[in-house]
């Protein structure tokens, strides 16, 4: 009887405080609604159009994976943000004892003084690094060795990388001020330069939400989650980098910290806040913000409870209607409290003495009623993280397409930690709210560091990597100086016709550009890449725009680039006659320029004697290096014996672009080719050429590619570039080209890729046949690479034709080694082309000199950054010159009929 007494009047008095909270106390299909208004703010914080107006941030972490159990190394760590400020020493697999797999750590709490809390953010970084001194001190780890370090910071910011990191806003009870929209790395950068005494190198910066997931995920690798109920909340997980539209690429994963906590802020969840909620928020530091965060976290569950019982209390319902100061005081009580209060094996004990404490006097009623309250709060709490872990996890499954989703989820924050009823609360309804679920929950014992300096690891090695390779492609200001001055002395030498030179400086015989009078019907042939293309040509005078073009392209196979030179001349005439053939021109005797794009000897701009001084890119027919081509060609077409021809001019490619693009820009008077080859020719002054020619100026054909030949950049040549070198068709000679053109770059790439992977740093070590095979890696992967449009997709679908397959940190180092060193291949030509200009101005006499450069190449062309930096580079380097780049649109054929038209003109 007294027993049914005593639980009718528990029931009674539970059923009060039901009624009063009963907007606090919410139905699976409440939870399902809030879940389904969490997800559509998710969305919204990824998409890159709404994500500036969406309260969820959905901030990108640049944490692409998971533990894979490669990750070592010692660390030093700081976190911050949590309800304790630590410093920790962290070991992962590294010395001797620690057991295969472990990890060793050592930490140290600091408090943080109030005033600091609410001071300068200069104040609060000293703070931490005088506290990170302490620690080295009393630990006794060297100040003079560089050490690794690891940040945890538990607040929202936008990370463009991973050790960068912009504060949004304080959250929890932080309000330090200066740091709003600052890098707090570089601040926290500064604190220890200020401090002195220590060498760190911050690898990265990880919200406490991504490094529980790290650090739960180093023993359960479907661990893609991880949740904070702490001070503070917040969770993260993995998603699919094609859905994050702020961060470039498309594929593989990246951790998203969704900052939760925010949700709300917008008024999304308006009709499920309370009149409490509402004094919390307005009573907070940060008042509107952080709406969902105050309805869960430990900063705020007390004051929840306290806020009730005063209400309560004032209106009869508890004690009596007595009140006292202490019950009206904010803080009087605490998440801890609320957490002694449902121990319910002490059963009514702990809300007793908190509540005496606050010089109440409770009856049993009123202590049965006080618990009561801090279950439904905190039961709120648990609930609304269900909700909010289902809106993650029903993302994920759609991800994956899986209605099976087998996942862990991380868990740290004191209020996950402490409260006895809380973990299996929330398990529970995780589990009913998405039955087909698997979900384990793991506690992260060891806090969130371990999980930071997984991060850092994984980050260290890639830039140990990076640094060792990469830096090798670098070139200093001061090395870019030395190329052009190199290249200078070259050209000047070249000009001398007594002894080799490495670069040429071959005479064209062409001293003017075109003036306009050109006209007539020209052929124009040209052989220089991997194509020979024949065109006619109609040129009316005065009337540059209506010039007439037509064109047909032949592919040169290998076996006639490298078989006998009699067999490429036979094929040439077989292409001219389809041409003339299908232009219905064969019986005319047409005149026609012949751009020919290699290094040739020439005394005069007609045909009498011109010979290939040496083949280079991929050519390397027999019988003509030392033979004129002209010659060779003539032959072929009398072998042929079906139509005829008057060529009466031999140019080069560069040659040809100069003309081409002079025709549309009388300042144009250099011509650059960054193609399969790289070259230059530009206008010199007659009387710096042993020439006795009439004329005050003449084209120069550079063929700079030879720089280096005689050892002058072995300076800057990697191990990788010798390489390259030595397998060539023609080892040593052409090595500035072999550092600056499309038929090497790729070749280049290969060659760096294949030594990481030997050296166990890509693709784990596995050396694909594919990987293996000189040529494989054709330079316009390198331009598909590197075009930001296609990303990481394409690099993926370009390293599996290649028999490999890559992680997302492989592919990105790919990424990288391709764009170190086209990089180095524009800046080169941007300091060879400084040479080239500056020359031209000097040999003017001028301060000041604007000139128009014409640019042809499929480097040029394709790449998207190449044409940049080569700017760039040459505008840093020769700054007294105006350079205006301008590509040209027909090729260089145009441009040798129109020398065919000026040759004619003098004949
Ligand atoms: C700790 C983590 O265990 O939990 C911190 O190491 C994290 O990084 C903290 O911020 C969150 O919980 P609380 O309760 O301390 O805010
Ligand atoms: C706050 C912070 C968030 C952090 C969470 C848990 O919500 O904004 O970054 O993860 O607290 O500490
Ligand atoms: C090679 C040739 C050169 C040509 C250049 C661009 O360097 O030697 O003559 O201009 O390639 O095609």
């Amino acid at each position: 009887c007294i027993l049914m007494y005593w639980i009718n009047n528990t029931r009674s008095h539970k059923n009060k405080v039901d009624r009063f909270l009963h907007k606090m106390r919410l139905n699976d299909e409440q939870l399902n609604d809030i879940s389904a208004r969490f997800q559509a703010e998710m969305k919204k914080g990824l998409s890159a159009e709404s994500n500036a107006a969406a309260a969820v941030k959905m901030l990108p972490t640049h944490v692409r994976s998971t533990p894979d159990g490669t990750e070592k190394g010692q660390f030093l760590a700081l976190d911050l943000g949590g309800s304790k400020f630590k410093v920790l020493q962290i070991k992962v697999r590294e010395d001797q004892g620690i057991r295969k797999g472990g990890v060793e750590i050592e930490e140290k709490t600091y408090p943080i003084p109030n005033e600091v809390l609410n001071g300068r953010g200069t104040e609060l970084f000293d703070h931490v690094s005088e506290s990170l001194k302490d620690f080295m001190h009393e630990k006794n780890i060297n100040p003079k060795k560089k050490h690794p370090l690891a940040f945890t910071f538990s607040f929202p910011c936008e990370q463009p990388t991973l050790d960068q990191g912009f504060l949004l806003e304080w959250t929890k009870d932080f309000s330090v001020r200066g740091l709003q929209g600052k890098d707090v790395v570089d601040s926290l950068r500064q604190a220890i330069k200020r401090t002195g005494g220590m060498d760190m190198e911050i690898l990265a910066m990880v919200n406490d939400t991504v490094a529980t997931m790290m650090t739960c995920g180093f023993d359960d690798k479907n661990c893609e989650v991880g949740v904070i109920i702490g001070s503070g909340t917040n969770a993260c997980y993995m998603e699919q980098l094609n859905h994050v539209d702020l961060v470039e690429g498309d594929e593989g994963q990246m951790c998203v910290s969704t900052e939760w906590g925010a949700l709300g802020d917008d008024g999304t969840l308006d009709d499920y806040i309370t009149e409490f909620d509402r004094e919390v928020d307005a009573c907070s530091i940060n008042p509107g913000k952080q709406i969902f965060e105050k309805m869960v976290s430990g900063m705020y569950l007390g004051e929840l409870v306290r806020l009730v019982v005063l209400k309560m209390a004032k209106l009869g319902l508890l004690f009596d209607g007595r009140v006292t100061n202490a019950l009206r005081t904010k803080g009087t009580i605490t998440t801890a409290h609320v957490a002694a209060m449902e121990e319910y094996k002490n059963c009514l004990g702990h809300t007793r003495e908190i509540l005496e404490s606050l010089n109440l006097s409770p009856s049993a009623d009123d202590c049965i009623a006080v618990q009561h309250i801090s279950t439904i709060v905190s039961f709120r709490s648990s609930n609304l993280v269900a909700a909010g872990l289902a809106a993650i996890l029903t993302r994920i499954q759609k991800n994956r397409n899986t209605r099976e989703l087998r996942i862990t989820i991380g868990v740290d924050g004191t209020v996950y930690k402490t409260h006895p009823q809380y973990p299996k609360r929330l398990h529970k309804v995780v589990r009913r709210l998405l039955p087909e679920c698997h979900v384990r929950f793991v506690l992260s014992e060891s806090g969130s560091s371990k999980g930071a300096a997984l991060v850092s690891a994984v980050a260290q090695r890639l830039a140990s990597r990076k640094r060792q390779t990469l830096n090798s492609f670098k070139l200093s200001w001061e090395q870019l100086q030395l190329v052009k001055a190199r290249m200078r002395a070259a050209l000047q030498a070249g000009l001398k016709t007594d002894g080799p030179s490495e670069v040429k400086m071959l005479p064209s015989f062409v001293y003017r550009t075109p003036d306009g009078s050109e006209h007539g019907k020209y052929l124009a042939l040209d052989l220089g890449g991997t194509n020979f293309r024949a065109m006619l040509v109609n040129f009316k005078k005065g009337l540059q725009q209506n010039t007439k073009l037509y064109h047909k392209i032949y592919k040169i196979p290998l076996e006639i680039m490298q078989g006998t030179g009699e067999e490429l001349f036979d094929y040439l005439a077989q292409c001219v006659g389809d041409f003339l053939d299908y232009m219905g021109m064969k019986n005319t005797r047409l005149p026609a320029g012949f751009t020919f794009s290699f290094p040739c000897e020439q005394t005069a701009l007609d045909t009498v004697s011109i010979q290939l001084t040496l083949w280079t890119k991929g050519f390397k027919a027999t019988n003509c290096e030392g033979h004129d081509v002209v010659d060779m060609l003539r032959e072929a077409i009398k072998r042929r014996d079906e139509f005829d021809l008057d060529i009466v001019a031999l140019v080069n490619d560069t040659v040809g672009t100069l003309m081409s693009c002079a025709y549309e820009d009388p300042q144009c008077q250099v011509a650059l080719i960054a193609g399969t080859g790289s070259n230059v020719c530009y206008m010199e002054e007659v009387k710096n050429i042993e020439n006795d020619a009439d004329f005050s100026k003449m084209c120069i054909n550079t063929e700079w590619g030879g720089l280096g030949d005689d050892g002058t950049l072995d300076d800057i040549m990697t191990s990788d570039d010798t390489e390259v070198d030595q397998n060539s068709i023609n080892p040593g000679k052409q090595r500035f080209e072999k550092l600056t053109s499309g038929m090497y770059l790729g070749e280049i790439v290969r060659r760096v890729l294949l030594n990481l992977t030997i050296r166990g740093l890509l693709f784990k070590g596995y050396v694909s046949e594919a990987l293996k095979t000189p040529g494989i890696f054709e330079t316009k992967y390198l331009s598909q690479i590197e075009s930001d449009r296609l990303a990481l997709l394409q690099v993926r679908s370009i390293l599996q034709h290649m028999g490999l397959e890559g992680t997302c940190v492989d592919i990105i180092t790919v990424k990288e080694v391709c764009g170190a060193i086209s990089r180095r291949a524009a800046q080169l030509c941007g300091a060879g082309m400084a040479a080239v200009v500056d020359k031209i101005r000097e040999n003017r006499g001028l301060d000041r000199l604007n000139i128009t450069v014409g640019v042809d190449g499929t480097l040029y062309k394709l790449h998207p950054h190449f044409s940049r930096i080569l700017q760039e580079t040459t505008r840093a380097l020769a700054p007294q010159c105006d350079v205006t780049f301008l590509p040209s649109e027909e090729g260089s054929g145009k441009g040798a009929a129109l020398i065919a038209a000026l040759a004619k003109h003098m004949q």
